[in-house]
């Protein structure tokens, strides 16, 4: 496991923890030097654990059969070139590889030779589920939009009746209600504030409700919302459209609103308009997680926070990496619970007829290998 390299990256791949999982599974850990410190794990802590520190980067990418990160090249578009160069052609990559990214990119990484998984593409089974980073990570990130609203409202989230007069609790709204909605409706509805939400999907209604929140409902109707993996669909844009007509009067009623709407592959859709934000109180709180993949409002800097008609608009960007010691030991856990179950007595099983196993595998013998990323950068497809 190397040291995380994404500029203010603080995760790390392994945590502590799971090494006695792993040795006994039969790995041998190796651990670059200081990789784990960002997120609270200090080097003794994994040597304590049996693992092997590693002081070069070089030498922990030569000495392994297996690579564990949490961003690699793709997914790190900043510094993550430079490790290409330390694969080898037998190897074993697990992370977060940005399947549906550039497409040069991802044959960049197939040029190397390694098998490489991509944790974006697991499968959402319930048999998958342990193995899911992309959930854990939207956990995080539902759970910290909230603290970052909280941050930056002027206002209190609960309600307190005090001897200087009763102060009423905040209006927080969730636009699209995944992982990261429902985890951030969770969050604030613990901090005391009022809440309600918002998705395409019908089925939400009833999660939302179970949290003591308010569905808003719409008179639309998604046409075939949910795929069969559970993701949204895309709308026309008249959809969208009318959908932010409807909206508008709920985002203007709201102290925060969240927005976490995306869409695997595509731009995500815009659902706050400037107009939008106009008619919000000053001092109001956008926070949009869909930041990285073009936003779902229309005036997002992505990465930035900015005051734009007296509300503040934050587009976070990789903030799953600012609760480090938790979304590590998450990713850690799903990692080796992806690892122990596709490496058996030292052998990987390369069994293509599982799902885990035939989703995930992005590239392998120097070919993009995974079906629907094929498509999706129109490579033509691979003959079996
Ligand atoms: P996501 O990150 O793909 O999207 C976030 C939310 O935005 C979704 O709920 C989506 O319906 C919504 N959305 C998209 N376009 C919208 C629009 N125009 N207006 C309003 N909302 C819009 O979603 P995530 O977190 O990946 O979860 C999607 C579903 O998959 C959830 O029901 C979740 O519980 C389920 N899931 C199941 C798993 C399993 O069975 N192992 C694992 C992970 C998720």
């Amino acid at each position: 496991m190397p040291k995380e390299i994404y500029p203010g990256e603080r995760r790390v791949g392994l945590v502590p923890a799971v090494l006695p999982t792993l040795t006994k599974a039969g790995f041998e850990v190796h651990i670059q030097s200081g990789a784990g410190v960002e997120a609270g794990y200090p080097d003794s802590a994994y040597s304590d654990k049996g693992a092997k520190i590693v002081a070069e980067r070089a030498s922990v990418f030569s000495g392994a059969d297996i690579v564990v990160q949490v961003l690699c090249y793709g997914s790190n578009d900043k510094t993550g070139q430079q490790d290409l160069p330390l694969f080898r052609r037998d190897q074993i990559l697990v992370g977060f590889l940005r399947p549906f990214g550039v497409t040069e990119v991802v044959q960049q990484i197939a040029q190397t030779g390694i098998t490489s998984f991509s944790v974006e593409l697991m499968p959402r089974t319930t048999r998958a589920q342990s193995m899911d980073a992309l959930s854990s990570m939207a956990t995080v990130s539902g759970y910290k939009s909230v603290l970052l609203a909280a941050d930056a409202l002027p206002r209190f989230f609960p309600m307190l009746t005090t001897a200087a007069g009763t102060v009423t609790p905040a209006r927080v709204l969730v636009i699209g209600v995944g992982v990261a909605g429902l985890q951030a409706l969770a969050t604030a509805r613990r901090l005391g504030a009022v809440i309600s939400a918002y998705d395409v999907r019908p089925a939400v209604k009833e999660q939302v409700q179970s949290l003591g929140g308010r569905f808003v409902e719409l008179p639309i109707e998604a046409k075939d919302a949910q795929d069969a993996r559970g993701y949204a669909r895309a709308q026309d844009e008249d959809f969208y459209r009318r959908q932010r007509e409807l909206l508008g009067k709920t985002v203007q009623e709201s102290d925060v609103v969240i927005t976490t709407a995306v869409i695997p592959g595509k731009k995500a859709p815009v659902l706050v308009t400037e107009d939008m934000v106009k008619g919000m109180a000053p001092g109001s709180v956008v926070i949009d997680l869909a930041a990285e993949r073009g936003g779902n409002c229309d005036i997002t800097d992505p990465g930035r926070t900015s005051v734009k008609h007296g509300v503040t608009i934050i587009g976070p960007i990789n903030l799953a990496s600012t609760v480090p010691y938790h979304a590590s030991m998450m990713y850690s856990r799903n990692v080796t619970a992806f690892l122990t179950y596709i490496i058996q007595d030292q052998k990987l099983n390369l069994n293509l007829s599982d799902p885990i196993v035939s989703d995930t595998l992005l590239t392998h013998g120097g070919e993009i290998v995974q079906g629907r990323v094929r498509e999706f950068l129109t490579l033509p497809a691979l003959a079996r």
